[in-house]
């Protein structure tokens, strides 16, 4: 057991959607513990999110994990948990171009791991990813648990698992305490438009199409990143050494169920829908049993779909700004390879 009170956190990747969520939990539930925020600031950063945190206990630093230096010059002797969030994120991109996945996801993450060891850190944990463990048949009780094998599908998923192995490595060789956490898809506030949700939300509001890919028919296993972050925390808290723990909320929805939910929602109608060319190697299906976390460490999540969908929505829709500027910059580039179209057209 980590004693969390009061203890000093270094969360890489504090910046972006689920890491400054995170950032905002350790200081509000945390009233002694001080987090050093190390994070590159790639387009997925955004200084916007860390707004309103309590400014005497956390400190940002714009730094990247593959920097050696950088990141043992913010990694004191004092530091007690490292959490590793900082990575490159999104599937799509790495069809696109998976060298940036791999400096960052599996070289930065062995740098983490060396320097953590060398300030002989308390306990190194892993945000992980369900996609190590690949895709699932349609329409069977089949779910990922923690015994499931490595089958991971796209760039992106390759690269958390040979991150995943280096952990393991880590302790196994050097006695580091590590833990890993493999979550699903996570909603909520302060993501980053490229994702499904709130592409979808920032595309239905500007009445734009939506774009589908494929049947539409692909299960997702959606959890809002409040519910993520509480698991992420009970694990650094309580979580066995050398071990990993699932983190789902029992919440399959195919992707057109998503779609049409988030349409209904905004009153804007279906034909805003656009099915395009699939992904390539995309994934069927993702379903995860959390019962190692919900019985080890007693925790559940706090938000169902309807009241996490609700509040996402109802963070797109009053935060305009953050939502432009997101969509500003290298998005258009990005949006008009992926999809063939520029960002605003109808
Ligand atoms: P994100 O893309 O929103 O944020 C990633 C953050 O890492 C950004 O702030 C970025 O600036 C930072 N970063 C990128 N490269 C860096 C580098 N070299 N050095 C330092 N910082 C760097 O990602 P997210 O959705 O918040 O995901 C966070 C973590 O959780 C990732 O490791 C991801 O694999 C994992 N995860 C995400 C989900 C999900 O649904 N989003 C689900 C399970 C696991
Ligand atoms: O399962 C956890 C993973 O969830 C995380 O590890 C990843 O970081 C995160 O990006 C997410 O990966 P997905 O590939 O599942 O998420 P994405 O939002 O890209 O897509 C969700 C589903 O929606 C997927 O089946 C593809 C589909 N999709 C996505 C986009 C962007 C579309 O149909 N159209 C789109 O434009």
């Amino acid at each position: 057991m980590v004693a969390s009170k009061s203890a000093t956190f270094f969360v890489a990747g504090g910046a972006g959607f689920i890491g400054s969520g995170f950032v905002a939990l350790l200081l509000e539930t945390l009233p002694a513990a001080t987090v050093v925020n190390f994070d590159a600031l790639t387009y997925a950063g955004n200084l916007d999110n860390l707004q309103g945190l309590n400014q005497e206990r956390h400190k940002f630093i714009r730094g990247d994990i593959t920097d050696r230096s950088s990141v043992l010059d913010a990694l004191t002797d004092a530091t007690d948990v490292v959490v590793n969030f900082a990575a490159e994120s999104h599937v799509d991109r790495s069809i696109l171009s998976a060298n940036e996945f791999i400096e960052t996801n599996v070289l930065g993450a062995q740098v983490l791991l060396d320097c953590a060891r060398e300030r002989k850190v308390r306990r190194f944990v892993q945000i992980s990813t369900d996609e190590v463990m690949g895709s699932l048949p349609e329409d069977t009780d089949t779910f990922f648990t923690e015994e499931s094998h490595f089958r991971p599908n796209s760039p992106y998923a390759a690269s958390k698992a040979a991150a995943e192995h280096l952990v393991r490595a880590a302790h196994h060789t050097f006695g580091l305490d590590t833990v890993i956490t493999r979550c699903g898809n996570n909603y909520g506030p302060r993501q980053f438009p490229e994702k499904f949700l709130p592409l979808m939300i920032a595309n239905a509001l500007n009445d734009e199409p939506i774009p589908i890919y494929g049947d539409g028919l692909n299960v997702r296993d959606w959890i809002h990143v409040d519910d993520h972050c509480r698991a992420i925390l009970k694990v650094v808290e309580a979580g066995r050494s050398d071990t990993t723990y699932n983190i789902g909320a029992r919440n399959e929805r195919r992707n057109i169920e998503v779609a049409t939910s988030v349409l209904d929602q905004l009153g804007k109608p279906h034909s805003l829908l656009k099915f395009v060319k699939d992904r390539p190697g995309h994934d069927r299906r993702y379903a995860i049993n959390p019962t190692l976390i919900e019985t080890e460490l007693g925790w559940k999540p706090q938000e169902t779909w309807e009241s996490g969908l609700r509040k996402t929505i109802d963070w797109y829709l009053g935060n305009p700004r953050w939502v432009d500027r997101a969509r500003s910059g290298d998005y258009r580039q990005f949006y008009a390879q992926q999809y063939g179209i520029e960002v605003g057209a109808n």
